[in-house]
């Protein structure tokens, strides 16, 4: 085989060697190119550009598959537990029992927050939306947390995870309490990480909280298909901000805001909105999908599409089918799962979505079930960054230990040529 790119330019040819990866895909490695042809290579919105190598999540676009360290996603969805995932994406492996016990308990040690935090908490205005209070939090633990940890120590890294996986939660927990008027309390450390992460969520102060298993593992499962997605534009986020060698609390918080954007996490509120709006306006499929097919309207089907997945998106599966159950165990009726299924329908038949391979991706249903747990629709995309959390993490943690460079990408500068100042009085 081939191992290398030839590359022709101004009478010379250079070549490149070809980066392989455990599942045959192939990278032309550029990185000698500008030293060798005084070129770079322009790629906006990195469709053609990897800015790494990872062993930690395998995604085909083209063949619908998406695996965790080897792992299928359904397989992990079926049968695993939040947290023997997140040690899974962190650490490589699956836990054996006594790992994931200590994991648990080092977690449980760090899951407080400093009681000054509240008031940074309280000082938000109520419409304030949860996804820019949790990006704030998330930095401010910074200011609680100031020292610096040493990332060529290996118990020094693990501190910093178990510190922002304890605390995440009840940052968390908090952001919705407060958006909901409840009072800010801890949960029941005797649980299990999910379990006491709906505890801290769904507990009311009037009266004595009960765990509702759907609940539980309907969260356990979302969790899961959420907690890691390779280079996507918050996870890219957290690598380039903790390239400065800026702290996790700080990579994180970047992450939640990338995050927030409707085309990235912002979706599973968008959807829902948009679904809305469509049931308020009569439910006329048909208009919609006029409107996301016409150029000049800026309405997009929300949900639909996806960067990478050319066929399906794996997680958009599990969730439709945990949707239908969710609701149905919880005896729920929600009119805008049955448009839901109606606009997918409607659009996975027509020429426009077909043409460009455009499909249902994991935010089209997600945020139906986050509706019928009792999440207001503006915290859906806070659960998706606590699901997100591991592979952050993962991903962080494998870019410090690479040691890969700082992320500074290049341009073509296309401004003005060299001019002189001119005076005020003069322009
Ligand atoms: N509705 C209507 N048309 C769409 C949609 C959509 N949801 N998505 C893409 N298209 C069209 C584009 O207009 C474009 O058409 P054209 O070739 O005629 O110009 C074509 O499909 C390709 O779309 P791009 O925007 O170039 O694809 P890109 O890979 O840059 O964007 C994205 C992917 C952002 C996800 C896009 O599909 C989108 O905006 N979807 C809706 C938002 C959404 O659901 N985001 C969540 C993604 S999952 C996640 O991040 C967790």
């Amino acid at each position: 085989m081939v191992k290398f790119a030839k590359l022709s330019y101004d009478g010379k040819s250079v070549e490149f060697p070809l980066v392989e990866g455990t599942e045959d895909e192939l990278a032309i490695d550029i990185k000698s190119l500008r030293a060798a042809t005084n070129l770079i290579t322009l790629d906006p919105g990195f469709k053609n550009t990897g800015s790494c190598q990872s062993a930690i999540t395998f995604l085909d676009g083209e063949k619908g598959v998406l695996r965790y360290r080897g792992y299928d996603i359904e397989d992990l969805a079926k049968n695993a537990d939040f947290l023997e995932v997140a040690f899974l994406l962190i650490f490589g492996e699956l836990p054996t029992s006594e790992q994931l016990d200590k994991f648990l308990v080092d977690i449980k040690e760090e899951s407080y927050i400093d009681e000054d935090l509240k008031k940074i908490l309280e000082s938000f205005p109520s419409a304030a939306h949860p996804m820019g209070v949790l990006s704030s939090l998330t930095s401010a633990l910074t200011a609680f947390n100031p020292k610096t940890f040493d990332v060529e120590s290996e118990d020094e890294m693990y501190r910093a995870i178990v510190r922002i996986m304890g605390k995440l939660p009840v940052l968390v927990a908090w952001v919705f309490r407060k958006k909901s008027g409840l009072p800010l309390k801890y949960g029941d450390y005797a649980l299990g990480y999910v379990e006491n992460i709906a505890r801290m969520m769904f507990r009311k102060p009037n009266k004595e909280y009960v765990a509702n298993p759907i609940i539980d593992q309907a969260l356990n499962k979302l969790l899961i298909l959420h907690a890691e997605h390779e280079q996507n534009c918050s996870t890219s986020t957290v690598r380039i901000v903790g390239s400065s060698h800026a702290g996790l609390f700080a990579s994180v918080a970047a992450g939640i805001s990338a995050l927030w954007g409707p085309l990235h996490g912002g979706a599973n509120q968008a959807v829902v909105e948009m679904l809305e709006d469509i049931r308020k306006d009569g439910g006329d499929i048909d208009k919609y999908m006029i409107k996301a097919k016409d150029k000049s309207d800026p309405f997009r089907l929300m949900g639909f599409g996806h960067r990478v997945y050319k066929n399906f998106d794996p997680r958009a599966r599990i969730i439709k089918k945990a949707a239908n159950e969710v609701l149905e165990n919880l005896g729920i009726v929600d009119p805008v799962l049955e448009i839901a299924k109606k606009l997918e329908q409607a659009a996975l038949n027509d020429p426009y979505f077909a043409d460009r391979k455009l499909y249902p991706n994991v935010d089209f249903y997600s945020g139906i079930i986050y509706r019928a747990m009792g999440i207001s629709t503006e915290t859906f995309t806070v659960m998706f960054a606590l699901g997100r959390l591991p592979g952050w993490i993962a991903q962080w943690r494998e870019m410090r230990l690479n040691k890969e460079p700082i992320g500074r990408p290049r341009q073509i500068y296309v401004g003005q040529n060299q001019r002189p100042f001119v005076p005020l009085n003069k322009r």
